[in-house]
């Protein structure tokens, strides 16, 4: 019996999110809120012959207290997705996502929240200081959705093999952060070894295919938006693990832009040689969220190289998200 709410629902994401997640026995209750449309999404999606009961609600009468109610899984897909020539998403969805975050601190303190509204390296530390501001932040349960990356890199790597039936078996551990250099794929421990001879250049292009993939889906949209389908698979993925860990799966392991104050949080800011408040790494996660966050592992010199370039950007994004909040009192 799992209550998952997407909140942002009648998006480009939200749908076919709402759809992924309608459609998965393990959730009895989805709830369904947006500023537009949510009433026809959710009768839309209550036709589909599934267990979960769907609701959608509106602003009005108290609709995010109401659809936030029992919810265990929150999921946030709302605000506005990239364009060409636009990319400071930041002031818009920083306060959209701080607005819903107040919603679930005051309504759904317990539930495990996983935010998809870009940028995550910013927008999960928005979340993370409204929950302090209610005394009610726990970090194990707040997860930033960096699962795309690692969907693109099974799938990139699979291309690169000629062999697409393998991508969904393919694991390559994505970690850092979830925009451009702070993207790191750790192409050496890939489930898949890349081709013997593939060359320092062909690694290189794929690294930067990785982390700025989402250029690709912007420009071939020209002007319509950013990846969607894509990112509604991916995060039905990610909440789907955090479903089952919640109902006692034991040893699921996925990576997330976590609170480095979780266990295993201290020995990673030694790793990466700084201190930082949050880091995408593999975590492991349990029926009360994240276990532990687990060791990067054996690093090449190039991916050392990665690691260390994304800090500047991460160290300005987290900042961000924190002074935002800081303002915004
Ligand atoms: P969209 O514009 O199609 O949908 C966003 C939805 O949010 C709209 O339905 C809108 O009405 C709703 N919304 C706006 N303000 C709201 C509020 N206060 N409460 C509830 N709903 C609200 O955008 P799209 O393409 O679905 O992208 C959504 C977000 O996801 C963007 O921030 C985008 O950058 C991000 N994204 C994240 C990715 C990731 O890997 N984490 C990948 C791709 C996009």
């Amino acid at each position: 019996m799992v209550k998952a709410v997407v909140l942002g629902a009648a998006g480009g994401i939200g749908q076919p999110l709402s759809l992924l997640l309608k459609c998965n026995p393990l959730i009895t209750e989805l709830g369904l809120y947006d500023i537009v449309n949510t009433p026809g999404v959710a009768a839309d999606l209550s036709h589909i012959a599934t267990p979960a009961k769907v609701e959608g609600l509106l602003p009005p009468d108290d609709g995010l207290k109401k659809v936030l109610t029992g919810a265990q899984v929150v999921v946030i897909p709302a605000g506005v997705p990239r364009k060409p020539g636009v990319n400071d998403l930041f002031k818009i969805n920083a306060g959209i996502v701080e607005g819903l975050a107040t919603g679930i601190a005051t309504t759904a303190p317990k539930a495990f929240v996983l935010v998809i509204s870009n940028p995550v390296n910013s927008t999960v530390p928005i979340v993370a200081e409204v929950f302090k501001k209610h005394n009610v932040f726990d970090p194990k349960r707040l997860f930033g959705v960096t699962t795309l990356d690692v969907v693109r890199a099974s799938t990139f790597v699979a291309e690169i093999l000629g062999d697409l039936s393998k991508a969904s078996d393919v694991v390559v551990p994505v970690v850092g952060g979830h925009s451009g250099v702070t993207i790191v794929p750790l192409l050496s421990q890939s489930s898949h070894s890349l081709p013997s001879g593939f060359s320092d250049e062909k690694l290189d292009a794929l690294v930067n295919r990785i982390q700025f993939g989402g250029d690709e889906v912007v420009k071939a949209k020209d002007g319509a938006g950013s990846a969607t389908l894509s990112m509604a698979y991916a995060g039905a993925e990610f909440a789907v693990k955090v479903i089952q860990a919640l109902n006692g799966k034991k040893g699921i392991i996925a990576p997330s832009f976590v609170s480095l104050t979780i266990d295993g949080g201290e020995a990673l800011k030694k790793e990466i040689g700084a201190d930082l408040e949050f880091f995408s790494a593999p975590v492991e996660l349990g029926p009360e969220g994240v276990v532990k966050i687990n060791s990067l592992g054996k690093l090449t010199d190039k991916e050392k190289k990665l690691v260390a370039a994304a800090i500047p950007d991460l160290t300005n994004n987290i900042q961000t998200g924190i002074a935002f909040t800081k303002k915004s009192n």
